[in-house]
């Protein structure tokens, strides 16, 4: 029996002592300490012993259970410590590989000219609203004074969504001054920016989607001149304190009268060139004393109100702004481009 323990304190401490993974090392311990081990079956036989040798075997047994036991813990620190520096050579951080560089995202063109147009208007006290693409055409057309038969309401240049022309893409921002009188207390001063459509097909200067900007204002004793005196101050806000403008007769059929504001070209100060189309003027907006009509179908009385609104192309401002020469550059939202601005 005694040789048996030494036989087994033997092998065990040089087999702990060379264990390479955790898997074989925990077999050993099984092998060696286990209910069912070596150990365990040489003690199971200390029952035959005689009185006076069982004392001195169980304290041999003892020694060798604990030596077993020391060389096991040996073993799995020097495993753990081995996992470890492993893992922190495999994790090694390589402080001298250059940094990915961050992308770092831009303003489109066309919202720094939307966030410029409504510091102009929010700071002449001016309200911004927002309101929905998909339009009713009574609020479209009917309400803006434009009835059956007005050519603008043709299926050839409207996405109407039903066979009763009820529904639409709104094609103006228009209606977002019926909106505004259906819901505001009066006085009104709001701008409405937003998209909308119309059955174009895309090249340089069309796109069947596209941005306007709506405004009106609606107050006591308001006249043409509160029209050319404010949008006169916009231009020289967007151009620069010395820019001209001119006011052209025009219609529109929920405007009366109505004109068309041009400004004189930026870029060759009214001479002619390329910007200007040799024109030397440039059409900005669309404008005019809202229609008494508009006025009555939202229920005030023209006789005590009065307004004007105007309605500019977002798209065509920014481009001019940003000498962009292809609209489709501003939808297709290439990096390319508008890493530009
Ligand atoms: N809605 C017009 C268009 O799309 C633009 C316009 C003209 C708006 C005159 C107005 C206005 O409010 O008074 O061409």
């Amino acid at each position: 029996m005694k040789e048996q323990l030494a036989k087994i304190r033997a092998e065990a401490l040089s087999a702990f002592e060379n264990v390479r993974d955790a898997a074989a090392l925990d077999e050993l311990r099984v092998r060696y300490l286990g209910k069912k081990g070596e150990l365990t079956a040489v003690l199971k036989q200390m029952g035959r012993l005689s009185a006076e040798e069982r004392p001195a075997m169980g304290q041999l047994a003892n020694e060798v259970r604990a030596a077993l036991e020391n060389a096991l813990d040996t073993a799995s620190k020097k495993m753990e410590e081995a996992a470890l520096s492993a893992k922190l050579k495999a994790e090694t951080v390589d402080v001298t590989i250059p940094g990915r560089q961050v992308q770092v995202g831009r303003r489109h063109p066309m919202n720094t000219a939307l966030d410029e147009m409504k510091e102009i208007f929010t700071g002449m006290g001016f309200t911004v609203l927002d309101g929905p693409e998909i339009e009713l055409s009574e609020l479209n057309f009917d309400r803006l004074n434009a009835g059956e038969g007005h050519p603008s309401r043709d299926w050839s240049d409207t996405f109407y969504f039903d066979t009763d022309e009820r529904v639409m893409l709104r094609s103006q921002t228009s209606p977002m001054q019926v909106r505004a009188m259906d819901t505001l207390p009066l006085p009104i001063r709001m701008i409405a920016p937003g998209r909308v459509y119309r059955k174009d097909e895309v090249d340089a200067t069309h796109s069947p989607m596209f941005h306007q900007v709506e405004g009106m204002v609606i107050d006591k004793g308001v006249t043409m001149a509160d029209l050319k005196g404010t949008l006169a101050t916009v231009a020289q806000r967007l151009y620069g304190p010395d820019t001209k403008t001119r006011f052209r007769p025009h219609h529109f059929p929920f405007t009366e009268p109505s004109c068309e504001m041009d400004v004189q070209c930026h870029k060759c100060g009214g001479a002619g060139c390329p910007t200007c189309k040799g024109e030397g003027w440039i059409e900005l907006l669309g404008a005019g004393m809202i229609h008494p009509r508009v006025l009555e179908m939202a229920g005030i009385d023209p006789n005590e109100w009065s307004g004007w609104a105007f309605g500019f192309g977002l798209d065509r401002l920014a481009m001019l702004r940003y000498k962009i020469d292809d609209v489709r550059l501003i939808f297709e939202n290439d990096v390319r481009f508008l890493e530009q601005f």
